[in-house]
């Protein structure tokens, strides 16, 4: 396997550090429900947290995505949230964007339970694939070309989630 450094532990620290600054204005004087997307999302997520000043409190969803016949593939829920987030401002924090299936499948999935808003954090962007037309990540860390990604807790084939830097896959 021939991969290459896209972003060193120095620079993931840095931004990281940034968009928990931009949240904790934003949400200066409320309280928010973090929401974890397992697996990728929980080093990003124990990072970010650290660094956020405002009261939080967090939970955590599990989904699966099926390759389906069409491109745009079935998405399922394996956990759900346990807190109540009736009347309660949630910021859903990813691993990464890329068609945007699985964000818009949160986003109906969590309005469907009241809060009084829903955001998302998202260290990655891959726009290049996205299907549909995506306002809808709130803060992001890097914009990133169309290339297979993989460490800082997301995986290639189950493995490397222990990265501590996130590599490219070389084509
Ligand atoms: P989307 O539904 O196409 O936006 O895909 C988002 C999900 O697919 C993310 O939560 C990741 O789990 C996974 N994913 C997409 N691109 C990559 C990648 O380059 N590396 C690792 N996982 C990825
Ligand atoms: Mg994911």
């Amino acid at each position: 396997m021939i991969f290459t450094e896209m972003f060193s532990k120095q620079m993931i620290a840095v931004r990281v550090e940034e968009v928990a600054a931009q949240l904790n204005a934003d949400y200066a004087g409320q309280e928010v429900v973090l929401v974890c997307i397992l697996k990728g999302a929980v080093v990003f997520m124990a990072d970010l947290m650290r660094h956020l000043t405002i009261p939080v409190s967090v939970d955590f969803m599990q989904l699966c995505s099926y390759e389906g016949v069409n491109s745009t593939g079935k998405i399922d829920l394996d956990l759900d949230l346990t807190t109540n987030i009736s009347g309660k401002n949630v910021i859903v924090v990813e691993d990464i964007i890329d068609t945007g299936c699985t964000i818009e499948f949160i986003r109906q999935h969590l309005m469907r339970k009241n809060p009084a808003s829903v955001r998302f954090c998202v260290l990655l962007d891959n726009p290049v694939r996205r299907i549909d037309n995506c306002d809808k990540v709130d803060y992001t860390g890097f914009v990133i070309p169309n290339q297979f990604v993989f460490g800082y807790g997301m995986d290639y084939n189950g493995k490397y989630r222990n990265l501590p830097y996130i590599a490219a896959l070389s084509r």
